[in-house]
């Protein structure tokens, strides 16, 4: 019998929401001087919820684990057909173009942050900055993409994917629900990134950045202009 179920526990919800908020936030710093702190911050972030994410694929719940949307090309061939017919493949977890994207944004994400510490520490010189910016448009092509593939799916199966990752819940067979929301690991996530935020505001972690921050009074978040 159908019913509401738990498909996505609450570790990959903060994951999902945190990772988009400081993309957006890195992606809007970008241009600025003013705000490039903020924009090495919120790339820290970025790379720390990735490296979260990449332990919570195998130890996560059933639809989190890497296992459970790594498809192959004929099945990713095969869902991409069946979305031309009347009756598109449904998964409860990640779909298999779904799943393209997912992971081309985490390693996107994990090239784009590493090559954006690489231009913030000087090392390498000017030819980091450019994949980085490459990288970073690349990364919002993806988004972009992404964004429509949830909307266009939602329509298809006539379900709120997006909700979804809010709330956790799908429409599906009961005993294909994850038993666990693992609430205190999702609390730890969302504690270590506060607490890293208000160590960073704080300026606590100067230590960690600024000593380099002088090297780079010059940094302008890898553009010509200023804020
Ligand atoms: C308004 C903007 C966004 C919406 C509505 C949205 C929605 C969603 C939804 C519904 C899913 C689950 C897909 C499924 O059911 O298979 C998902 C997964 C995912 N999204 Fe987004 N997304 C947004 C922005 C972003 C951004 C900006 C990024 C990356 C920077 C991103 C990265 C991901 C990743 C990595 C996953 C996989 C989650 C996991 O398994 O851990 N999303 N997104």
């Amino acid at each position: 019998m159908k019913s509401k179920i738990l498909v996505w526990d609450l570790p990959t919800r903060w994951f999902h929401w945190l990772l988009a908020l400081s993309f957006a936030g890195a992606w809007l710093t970008s241009e600025s001087e003013r705000y490039s702190a903020l924009h090495v911050m919120l790339g820290y972030t970025l790379l720390g919820l990735i490296a979260f994410r990449l332990v919570w694929g195998f130890a996560g719940t059933r639809y989190a684990r890497f296992a459970d949307f790594a498809y192959s090309p004929a099945k990713i061939g095969q869902y991409l057909k069946s979305l031309a017919s009347r009756s598109p493949g449904h998964y409860l977890g990640h779909n298999p173009a779904g799943a393209v994207a997912v992971f081309l944004l985490l390693a996107l994400g994990l090239a784009t942050g590493i090559s954006g510490w690489l231009t913030y520490n000087d090392i390498g010189g000017e030819a980091y900055e450019e994949v980085h910016e490459f990288l970073a448009n690349f990364m919002l092509l993806v988004v972009g993409v992404h964004i429509a593939g949830v909307i266009v799916s939602s329509f298809l199966h006539r379900e709120n994917l997006a909700r979804a990752m809010v709330t956790g819940y799908k429409e599906g067979e009961t005993d294909a629900a994850i038993r666990q929301k693992r609430g205190l690991v999702a609390l730890l996530l969302v504690a270590a990134v506060a607490g890293f935020w208000g160590l960073w505001f704080n300026g606590n972690l100067d230590s960690l950045v600024s000593g380099q921050a002088e090297a780079h009074a010059g940094y302008d978040g890898g553009h010509d202009d200023d804020d």
